[in-house]
């Protein structure tokens, strides 16, 4: 049965279906796969019948599965490749608390997965294992379009332009109690602010919630100049959602997308998503799980919150 490309926008986003990918895949269909998720950006599989292990394996076709930092020290998975981006704890309750409330909020902003490491996430491979009856979809914005449909004026404003890219800056968005100086004083990443998407050879934004200043703008005017290519971007033009049932997946490109959750009743119903993250595969050496590294090693100081309300590390979006 050949493989099925069901577009949702014209230039993004696309049902994919035919292909039964819990089992290995031969060198063709893998191609084949990888070709249709660099040309549409995210896709969709419906009824997966995959497992945690299968949902790994599968993740390595698009190359190295970075290893998932544990929450509170602990995974809640055999795989630690598997990031936990559900809302229970380990014995499938409902987690609530200020940490969590945070971390959801975070998340709930635009933007792109480890924008904020040196070495970029590429691929994200989300699997939906538990849904609540209505909603708790992921939004995706396209940032080829988007790019593309800018007035030139503003593409040669752009051009050459680099970007300071800090996690903790968007948990200050979020609301994390993270004083201006000591987001300043954390790691950040610098990256230009339109590429070329290697997968595709179009152009892309490289900006959202982690985006912390242009370089060589004064802060006010590259904080506005990035509040408005994410509001450019997220036009409804540019912008779909996927809603999902237990075995679903979306799989994203964060070199050509953004995205963020979308609001559910999360304090009354369980969401168990777990996710995979593929490293950008030009991004030449580095260490097998650098993310994981820059939250563990650092211990509680100076990643956790200042307030001890919050328990915990503020997880990874
Ligand atoms: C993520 C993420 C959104 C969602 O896992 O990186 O942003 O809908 N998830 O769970
Ligand atoms: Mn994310």
């Amino acid at each position: 049965m050949p493989i099925k490309v069901e577009p949702i926008l014209p230039r993004f986003g696309a049902e994919v279906s035919g292909v039964d990918i819990s089992k290995p895949l031969d060198e063709a269909t893998r191609r084949q796969i990888i070709d249709i998720q660099h040309e549409w950006g995210v896709t969709v599989w419906r009824n997966t019948h995959l497992d945690n292990a299968s949902h790994v394996a599968f993740s390595r076709i698009f190359g190295h599965v970075e290893l998932a930092p544990a929450r509170n020290g602990q995974y809640r998975f055999e795989q630690p490749e598997l990031f936990d981006a559900s809302n229970i704890d380990r014995s499938g309750v409902i987690v609530d608390n200020a940490s969590i409330r945070l971390a959801a909020k975070g998340n709930r902003l635009w933007h792109s997965d480890s924008s904020f490491m040196k070495v970029r996430a590429a691929e994200a491979l989300l699997l939906c294992h538990e849904a609540p009856p209505h909603g708790g979809p992921t939004w995706f914005a396209d940032t080829r379009s988007a790019y593309e449909d800018l007035p030139q004026t503003m593409k040669d404003r752009l051009e050459g332009l680099q970007a300071v890219h800090s996690y903790f800056w968007s948990r200050r968005r979020a609301g994390y109690p993270y004083t201006e100086e000591e987001v300043d004083a954390m790691p950040a990443a610098v990256h230009p602010v339109v590429h070329v998407h290697k997968g595709s050879g179009r152009k892309a934004l490289f900006i959202g919630a982690h985006t912390r200043d242009i370089i060589g703008m004064q802060r006010e005017d590259g904080r506005k100049l990035i509040d408005e290519l994410i509001a450019w971007c997220t036009q409804p033009q540019y912008v779909i959602s996927v809603h999902y049932k237990p075995g679903d997946m979306s799989i994203w490109d964060n070199l050509c997308s953004l995205h963020r959750g979308g609001e559910y009743e999360d304090t009354r119903y369980r969401r168990d998503m777990r996710r995979t993250t593929v490293r950008d595969p030009d991004a030449g050496e580095a260490s097998s799980d650098h993310y994981t590294r820059l939250f563990t090693d650092a211990g509680d100081t100076p990643f956790a919150p200042r307030d001890s309300t919050l328990e915990r590390i503020p997880e990874k979006v």
